[in-house]
C-alpha cells in the first residue's frame, strides 16, 4: 500500500519535472554552484573534505529510499517528528488553520536545518556496500569543514541563520492547511475557504491523485516557480483531533527550491546570496502569492 504510493509520488515528481522544462524559460538552476552542494571540491563554506565529490546523494539515492514520507529518493535518516515545537505552541491568536505533525518534505529539510541529524547520515552512500547507516544519530564518518563556523567537524549545522533548530516557534508555519481549510471542491472560490485572505489554487491530476498549487506565475501548469502545496491524508492535528480528507499543506518547499541558484530568486545581495526561493520576494511578491493582504 504504503510502496503503491510511493511510486506515484515519483511519477508526480517526474511529470513535475517535465513541466517545467517546458513551461519556464526563466528557471535555470544549478545547485553546484549553491550551498547545497556540500562535496569534496564544492567553493561554498560548509562541505566535506574526504568524503565524496558527488553532490546529489546528500539527499537522495536511486535505490534503497527513506520512504517513511512523501520525498522522492530520500536518502537520510530524519527525525523523530515529535522532537519538535511547532508554531502551534506559540499560541497565535490569529492562526486560523491546524497544524499537522511535522512531516512531508519539512521533515526532510530538516533532517539538516534541525542541527541533530550530521550531513552524512545517509541511507546508501555511493559506491557498492560503501556504507549505510540505520538512524538518524548514525553517520558514514566523513569530515566537515565549515569556513563561518556554522557546522561542526562531524557536519551537523549547529550555528547561524540557516541553523533552524527543532524549536519551529519562530519561524513560518509549516505542516500548517492552506487557507485553514475547506479548499477541496472549492479551488476557485475562495470566499467558500474557511480563511478567505488567501488566493485560489489549481490542481493537477497524476495517477489518480490530486495534488495542488498556487498558479503564482499563471499559466494553468504546475511548475517549480509555482508555490506548492503538498497533500496529506487524515493527518492528527498537534493539540489532538484529525484533520480528515486528503488536503494542501504548506510546506518548506512550497516557498523553497532546494536545487535552484540566486539567478532566480533575484536576491538583492547579488550571487553570494542564496535563499532557495520560488520566486523573488522583491515587493514581498512571494508572500502574496498566497496571502491576501
Ligand atoms: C540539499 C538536499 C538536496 C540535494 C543536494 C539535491 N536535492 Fe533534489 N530534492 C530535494 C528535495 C527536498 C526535493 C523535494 C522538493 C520538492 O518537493 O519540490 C527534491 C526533489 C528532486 C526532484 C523532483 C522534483 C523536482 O524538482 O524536479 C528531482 C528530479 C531531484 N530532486 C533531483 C536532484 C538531483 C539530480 C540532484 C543532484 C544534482 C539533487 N536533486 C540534489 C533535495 C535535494
Ligand atoms: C543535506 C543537508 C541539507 C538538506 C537536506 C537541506 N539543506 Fe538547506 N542548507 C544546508 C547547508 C549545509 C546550508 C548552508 C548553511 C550555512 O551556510 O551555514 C543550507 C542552506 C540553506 C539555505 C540558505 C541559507 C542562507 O544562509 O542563505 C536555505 C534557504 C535552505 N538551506 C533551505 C532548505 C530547504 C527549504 C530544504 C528542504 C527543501 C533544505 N534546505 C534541505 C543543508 C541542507
Ligand atoms: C512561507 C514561505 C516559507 C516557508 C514555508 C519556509 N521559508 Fe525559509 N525563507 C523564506 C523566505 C522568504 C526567506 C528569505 C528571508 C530573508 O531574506 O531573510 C527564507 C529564508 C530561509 C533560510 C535562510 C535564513 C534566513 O532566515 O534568512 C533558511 C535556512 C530557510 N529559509 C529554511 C527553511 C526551512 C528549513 C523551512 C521549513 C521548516 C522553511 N525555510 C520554510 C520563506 C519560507
Ligand atoms: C505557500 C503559501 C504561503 C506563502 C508563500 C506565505 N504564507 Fe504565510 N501563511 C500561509 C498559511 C496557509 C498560513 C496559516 C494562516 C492561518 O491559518 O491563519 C500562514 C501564516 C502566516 C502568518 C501567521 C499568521 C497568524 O495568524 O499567526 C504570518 C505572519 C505569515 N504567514 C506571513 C507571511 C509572510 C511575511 C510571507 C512571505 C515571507 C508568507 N507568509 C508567505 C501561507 C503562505
Amino acid at each position: 500500500m504504503k510502496r503503491v504510493k510511493y511510486i506515484s509520488m515519483m511519477a508526480a515528481a517526474v511529470a513535475m519535472t517535465a513541466a517545467a522544462g517546458s513551461a519556464s524559460a526563466l528557471i535555470d538552476s544549478a545547485i553546484t554552484n549553491t550551498k547545497h552542494n556540500l562535496s569534496v571540491g564544492s567553493t561554498q563554506n560548509n562541505r566535506t573534505t574526504d568524503g565524496t565529490t558527488e553532490i546529489c546523494v546528500f539527499c537522495h539515492t536511486p535505490h534503497g529510499a527513506n520512504i517513511s514520507q512523501a520525498v522522492p529518493l530520500w536518502n537520510r535518516t530524519m527525525s523523530d517528528p515529535t522532537a519538535f515545537q511547532t508554531y502551534a505552541d506559540l499560541g497565535s491568536a490569529t492562526l486560523d488553520g491546524s497544524i499537522a505533525q511535522v512531516g512531508s518534505v519539512s521533515l526532510a529539510c530538516l533532517s539538516c536545518h534541525d542541527g541533530q541529524i550530521a550531513m552524512d547520515s545517509l541511507l546508501n552512500a555511493p559506491g557498492s556496500g560503501a556504507g549505510s547507516v540505520v538512524g538518524p544519530g548514525d553517520r558514514i564518518g566523513w569530515t566537515f569543514s565549515s569556513a563561518q563556523g556554522t557546522m561542526t567537524t562531524d557536519g551537523r549545522l549547529t550555528a547561524g541563520i540557516a541553523a533552524i533548530s527543532q524549536d519551529l516557534r519562530d519561524d513560518h508555519p509549516v505542516g500548517i492547511l492552506y487557507a485553514a481549510g475547506n479548499v477541496v471542491g472549492n479551488e476557485t472560490n475562495r470566499l467558500a475557504f474557511t480563511d478567505t485572505d488567501f488566493r485560489v489554487v489549481n490542481t493537477t491530476q497524476i495517477n489518480g491523485a490530486t495534488y495542488w498549487y498556487v498558479d503564482s506565475n499563471p499559466n494553468n501548469v504546475r511548475d517549480r516557480g509555482d508555490m506548492i502545496l503538498y497533500s496529506r491524508t487524515d493527518v492528527t492535528a498537534i493539540g489532538g483531533g484529525t484533520i480528515a480528507g486528503t488536503q494542501p499543506y504548506v510546506e518548506c518547499a512550497s516557498c523553497h527550491d532546494p536545487h535552484t541558484t540566486s539567478s532566480q530568486d533575484g536576491s538583492p545581495n547579488g550571487t553570494g546570496e542564496v535563499d532557495f526561493l520560488r520566486m523573488s520576494n522583491a515587493g514581498s511578491a512571494l508572500c502574496l502569492a498566497c496571502h491576501i493582504k
